[in-house]
C-alpha cells in the first residue's frame, strides 16, 4: 500500500499536538468549557474564550492561559443573538486572524416536567443550546473550508441520547445537536472539516450543582464507573477530536459517562 497514513512514522506525526492552530471555545468561562480551554491551549492552540457575562471568571481563565505561557482573550457574548455573534466574530478574527477549532459548548438547563414547563423555558434552551450553536457556526466553518482545515466539537449530553424525566427542553436541543452534528459533518466531510459530537455524562460542575443530592447517588450508582465525571475527562476527548490524531472521524457521537448509558 502506498497510502502514507499506513506508514508508520507519518501516522506517529498526526499527534494531539495543536500548535499553530486558532481555538474558539464558547461557554469557557467555568465547568467543561473551562477545562477544554486549558487542555487546547497546553496542546499548543491559541484560544479564544466566549461567554455571555465576562466579569472575573473568563478574566482569570485567559490569565491563567497566559501564565503558562498560552495566548487567550476572552469575548463577552450571547451566543443566542445573531448581532452579539457577529461581533464575537469581528473581535476574534482581528485578535487572531482565523480560527481553525470551533468548540461549540456553551449550554444551559431550565428543568421542569413537561406538565409544568413553560413556552419561556423551551424557548430559552432551544435558543442557547442549539439556535446559539447554529449562528455560531454558520460564522466560522466557512472560511475553514476555504483552508481546507477545521474542526468542530459540539458538546450534547448523554440526556439527548436518552432522554432525561424533568429535561424535555434540554434533550430535544441536545438530540437535536446530535442530529445537527451528523448533517453538518456530511456537507463538510470533503472541504477537509470534521464535524463531532462529545456526548458527555454527570459532569462535576456548576451545572449539576443544581442537581439535589438524591439525584445525584440516583445517577453514581447507575453509573458503572460510580462516580460523576470530572471537566477534564470531557476535555481530553474534544482534544482528541480537535486534532489530526482524528483526521478519519467525523459524524461521531463520543460519549464520555463513566459507562452511563451503554
Ligand atoms: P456551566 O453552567 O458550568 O457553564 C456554562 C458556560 O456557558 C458558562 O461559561 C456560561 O457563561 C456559558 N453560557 C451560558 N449561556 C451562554 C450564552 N447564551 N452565550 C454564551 N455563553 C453562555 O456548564 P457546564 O456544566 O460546564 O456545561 C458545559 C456544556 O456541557 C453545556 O453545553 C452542557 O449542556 C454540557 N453538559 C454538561 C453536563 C454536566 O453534567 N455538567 C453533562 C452533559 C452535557
Amino acid at each position: 500500500m502506498t497510502d502514507s497514513a499506513t506508514k508508520t512514522d507519518d501516522f506517529a506525526a498526526r499527534s494531539i499536538d495543536l500548535d499553530g492552530k486558532v481555538a474558539l471555545v464558547t461557554g469557557a468561562s467555568r465547568g467543561i468549557g473551562k477545562a477544554i480551554a486549558f487542555a487546547l491551549a497546553a496542546r499548543g492552540a491559541r484560544v479564544a474564550l466566549n461567554c455571555n457575562t465576562g466579569g472575573s471568571l473568563a478574566e482569570q481563565v485567559r490569565d491563567e492561559i497566559r501564565g503558562l505561557g498560552g495566548a487567550a482573550e476572552y469575548y463577552a457574548h450571547n451566543i443566542a443573538d445573531e448581532d452579539e455573534v457577529q461581533k464575537m466574530r469581528d473581535e476574534v478574527i482581528a485578535d487572531f486572524n482565523q480560527v481553525d477549532i470551533l468548540v461549540n459548548n456553551a449550554g444551559i438547563t431550565r428543568d421542569k416536567t413537561f406538565k409544568k414547563m413553560t413556552r419561556e423555558m423551551w424557548d430559552t434552551v432551544i435558543s442557547v443550546d442549539l439556535t446559539g450553536v447554529f449562528l455560531v457556526t454558520k460564522q466560522f466553518i466557512d472560511p475553514m473550508a476555504e483552508r481546507k482545515w477545521g474542526r468542530v466539537v459540539n458538546i450534547a449530553s448523554v440526556i439527548g441520547e436518552i432522554g432525561n424525566f424533568g429535561q424535555t427542553n434540554y434533550a430535544a436541543a441536545k438530540g437535536g445537536l446530535i442530529a445537527f452534528s451528523k448533517s453538518l459533518a456530511r456537507e463538510y466531510a470533503r472541504k477537509g472539516i470534521t464535524v463531532n459530537t462529545v456526548a458527555p455524562g454527570f459532569i462535576k460542575t456548576d451545572m449539576t450543582e443544581a442537581v439535589p443530592e438524591a439525584g445525584l447517588k440516583m445517577v453514581t450508582d447507575a453509573t458503572p464507573i460510580g462516580r460523576l465525571g470530572l471537566p477534564n475527562e470531557v476535555a481530553a476527548g474534544v482534544a482528541f477530536l480537535a486534532s489530526d490524531a482524528a483526521s478519519y472521524v467525523t459524524g461521531h457521537v463520543l460519549d464520555i459517562n463513566g459507562g452511563y448509558s451503554m
